[in-house]
């Protein structure tokens, strides 16, 4: 128990690789980590595809922006949130009219929560296991393109690629922001911005001093730079696209 808890507070996003592939035995394990994770009324809503083919591998890192840390990673996964596989579900069983009940944001939002907790089980076991990792959520920078590339149907959405590998170097653990900020009791808290400053100072020495990419700047710095601008705003067209409907309905169904 106490070397889970050590591995999962020394994770750090790894972006270099060994040129060595993860045997096919790890990989059924990663799978089988990443499936066991709790569902939302057990709807399993999520496909997960092992890109293999080098062109294609090289098309994503492209459009990721993750130079050398796609294509030479162990093994390279794609998580998408998928309803999909529901659809045709009715369809088969001449309930077709049924579809537009997984159209709707709350449908979505089971679908990306499923594949999220999936996609960090598989994390939680790689690392345990030596292995580094890294999320691609440069593969949002352009949806259409990687849609085309997967031949996603109707009612997917690729959330990120992951990255997993047998480090070559790896990252400084970044420190979180401090527990205190993070957890209230009852009730909401607004931010305390004494214990904010701290964690800057201490994430802006983190920036100075790390071995690559030193930058003067500092977590709230980061957070004001990241909201300078909307990101990605074509996400909304391509959701649509995939068959999501962004407005609202009149009938309501107990929720879990
Ligand atoms: C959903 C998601 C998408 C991410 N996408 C990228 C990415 O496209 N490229 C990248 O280099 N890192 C990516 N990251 C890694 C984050 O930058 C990293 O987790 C964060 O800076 C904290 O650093 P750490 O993971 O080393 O603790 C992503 C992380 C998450 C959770």
């Amino acid at each position: 128990m106490e070397q889970l808890f050590t591995s999962l507070l020394n994770h750090s996003s790894v972006r270099s690789f060994q040129e060595k592939k993860v045997p096919d035995s790890v990989k059924k394990n990663l799978v089988a980590a990443a499936q066991s994770g709790s569902s939302s009324n057990f709807v399993q809503a999520y496909s997960m595809i092992e890109i293999r083919d080098p062109k294609r591998l090289a098309l994503i890192e492209d459009i990721a922006n993750c130079p050398g840390y796609v294509a030479n990673a162990g093994v390279f996964y794609i998580f998408v949130a998928d309803l999909n596989r529901h659809a045709q579900l009715l369809a088969h069983y001449d309930q077709a009219d049924k579809i537009e009940n997984l159209k709707t944001i709350e449908s979505l939002t089971v679908a990306i929560v499923d594949t999220t907790i999936a996609a960090q089980n598989m994390v939680n076991y790689a690392e345990a296991n030596d292995l580094g990792i890294c999320y691609i959520g440069g593969i949002r920078n352009d949806l259409f393109k990687i849609a085309d590339l997967l031949d996603l149907p109707s009612y997917t959405f690729p959330l990120f690629g992951l990255s997993i590998g047998y480090p070559k170097n790896k990252n400084q653990v970044k420190k979180r922001l401090p527990a205190e900020e993070i957890v209230s009791i009852d009730s909401y808290q607004a931010v305390n911005f004494d214990l904010l400053e701290n964690y800057n100072q201490q994430t802006a020495r983190y920036y100075a001093q790390r071995s690559s990419n030193q930058q003067q700047t500092d977590w709230s710095q980061k957070m004001l730079d990241y909201f300078r601008s909307p990101r990605r705003v074509d996400t909304i067209t391509f959701l649509k696209q995939q068959g999501f409907i962004f407005t609202e309905t009149s009938e309501n169904s107990p929720i879990e």
